[in-house]
């Protein structure tokens, strides 16, 4: 370890984060909260948001044509089923079989694929009888696709000072499959629900400036690449920014997909109101929907996107804590002294192209470049999406982590919910970001703790 500097880089952090994030109580709700300075009138549509990201959808037909169409076969009966108080979900318990309905779950793809990277996002085909994710719950009359459940796989890892830690690997078993065996091509990819921090801030990110900081083929050097995320939506090509392998472009395109697949309702860019239903599953097509016609002949309309598009893009960051501690510099300079800040890119900027007038011209601070790096064989997806491959995941937002538990109860991060502390989660860091593993591993207790408090303040 070269000995700690200090850095300036947060000697004006506490304003720049200061008027423009959330000093809730940190309570439950803290990631759910206004920007600060919207207008009454988004305030009211981010309260309406709120409402539909909340309520329980419910089967066609229904009398309430405005909340009905959920499925055929869904993931979740609401958005924040998944996105807890708008923070993360959690993963299975060990041997504990699916269907009540967890806060996680199983995408599908074809393992071997020339597909992806210029296949438009409605081109994507998933398992030719399950679609693109497994859906564990169903309305009457039609089937879920089955059940699964997890078993870990625990391993220790030994620092140098003699520490030992326990890491986790989650393993699927496929209990039930009611439609039949998977395609030996299909591979799966787990995911629990990510915190919806900051949404809005992140859209609206030059598409330049993260350009800027790409080198897809590691010409500088320096170890690590980081690649665009380049997706086919809607017939263009746009920079990938949101999911944990940057394959959606936008907050709404995000928010509507999620509608489709998890939920099984169509929306303005998703119109199939019986979801990820494939062709093999006829009766699950041919089961009633929800459009309607005061609703655009869908099952959410336009206007309901707008205000799940404010409730989610206008929800604000939590502002950094503890800026003023006298330790808070020392993490920050383990923080860079493990180059951490290579893929975890402390501080952004938006342009002022966004509707949303608040969102123009903002600093902040969400730790993330969002480009994909190579995480290595452990952390890999059994298939590609859009342009990341198997082992390439967009770095995580680290903005939040020390209120995640405060938030929705219980913690695991990485993309399926698998380290259960920060410290799990970066010796699971390997691929690109090896080498700052094996400098972690390095550290004495005393600069783990500096390390791992400074995350808890981000
Ligand atoms: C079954 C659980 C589940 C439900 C229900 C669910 N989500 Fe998600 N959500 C996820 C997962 C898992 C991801 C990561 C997806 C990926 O990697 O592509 C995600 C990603 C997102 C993201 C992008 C986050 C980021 O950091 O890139 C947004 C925004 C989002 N969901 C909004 C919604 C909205 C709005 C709804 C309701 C219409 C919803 N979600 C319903 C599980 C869920
Ligand atoms: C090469 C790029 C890279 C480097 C270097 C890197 N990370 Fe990461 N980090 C990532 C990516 C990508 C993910 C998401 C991986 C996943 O979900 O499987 C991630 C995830 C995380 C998470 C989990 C966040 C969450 O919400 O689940 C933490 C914590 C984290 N990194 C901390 C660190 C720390 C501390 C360092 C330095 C020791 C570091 N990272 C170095 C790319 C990097």
């Amino acid at each position: 370890m070269s000995p700690i500097k200090p850095i300036q880089l947060f000697a004006t952090a506490s304003l720049c984060v200061g008027f423009f994030t959330t000093n809730h109580a940190y309570g439950d709700a803290s990631y759910a909260d206004p920007l600060p300075g919207i207008s009454a009138e988004q305030k009211l549509d981010f309260y309406l948001g709120e409402a539909i990201f909340q309520k329980f959808w419910i089967p066609a037909p229904s009398s309430t044509t405005a909340s009905d169409g959920l499925g055929p076969i869904f993931n979740a009966r609401s958005c924040n089923n998944c996105h807890i108080n708008n923070g993360r979900g959690h993963a299975p318990e060990d041997g504990i079989a699916g269907g009540q309905i967890p806060s996680f779950l199983v995408r599908l793809g074809p393992k071997l694929t020339t597909q992806f990277a210029d296949t438009d996002i409605y081109q994507h085909t998933g398992d030719p009888v399950y679609g693109q994710q497994f859906q564990i719950a169903h309305t009457a009359g039609v089937l879920s696709e089955g059940d699964y459940h997890l078993d870990y796989q625990y391993k220790t890892e030994v620092l140098a000072d003699g520490t030992k830690v326990t890491l986790r690997k989650p393993i699927l078993t496929w209990d039930t499959l009611h439609y039949g065996p998977m395609n030996s091509n299909t591979g799966l990819s787990m995911r629990v629900s990510p915190p919806l921090v900051g949404m809005g801030l992140l859209d609206n990110i030059p598409q330049q400036n993260i350009l800027s900081k790409a080198d897809p083929n590691d010409i500088d050097r320096d170890g690590i690449s980081g690649k665009a995320s380049w997706v086919k939506y809607k017939g263009q090509t746009q920079l990938g920014r949101f999911g944990f392998k940057a394959s959606m472009p936008s907050v709404s395109a995000q928010n509507q997909n999620a509608f489709n697949t998890d939920l099984g309702l169509s929306t303005p860019d998703f119109p199939a109101a019986f979801g990820d239903c494939t062709e093999a599953q006829s009766n699950c097509r041919n089961a009633p929907n929800g459009n309607s016609p005061h609703l655009e002949n869908l099952e959410v309309d336009s206007s309901q996107i707008h205000l799940v598009n404010s409730f989610v893009a206008l929800s604000a960051p939590p502002a950094m804590r503890n800026l003023k501690q006298p330790w808070f510099l020392d993490g920050k300079a383990i923080f860079d002294d493990l180059n951490c800040g290579a893929c975890h890119t402390p501080k952004m900027v938006t342009d002022d192209s966004s509707e949303f007038s608040v969102l123009h011209n903002r600093t902040f601070f969400p730790f993330t470049d969002m480009l994909l790096h190579d995480m290595g064989d452990e952390l890999a997806s059994e298939f590609p999406e859009a342009s990341a491959e198997p082992r390439e995941w967009r770095t995580a937002p680290l903005w939040g982590l020390g209120l995640s538990e405060k938030i929705s109860g219980r913690i695991g991060f990485l993309h399926d919910g698998r380290a259960q502390s920060l410290e799990e989660a970066i010796l699971w860091h390997g691929g690109e970001a090896l080498p700052s593993k094996e400098k972690y591993t390095q550290l004495n207790a005393q600069q783990r703790l500096l390390l791992q408090r400074f995350l808890e303040s981000l």
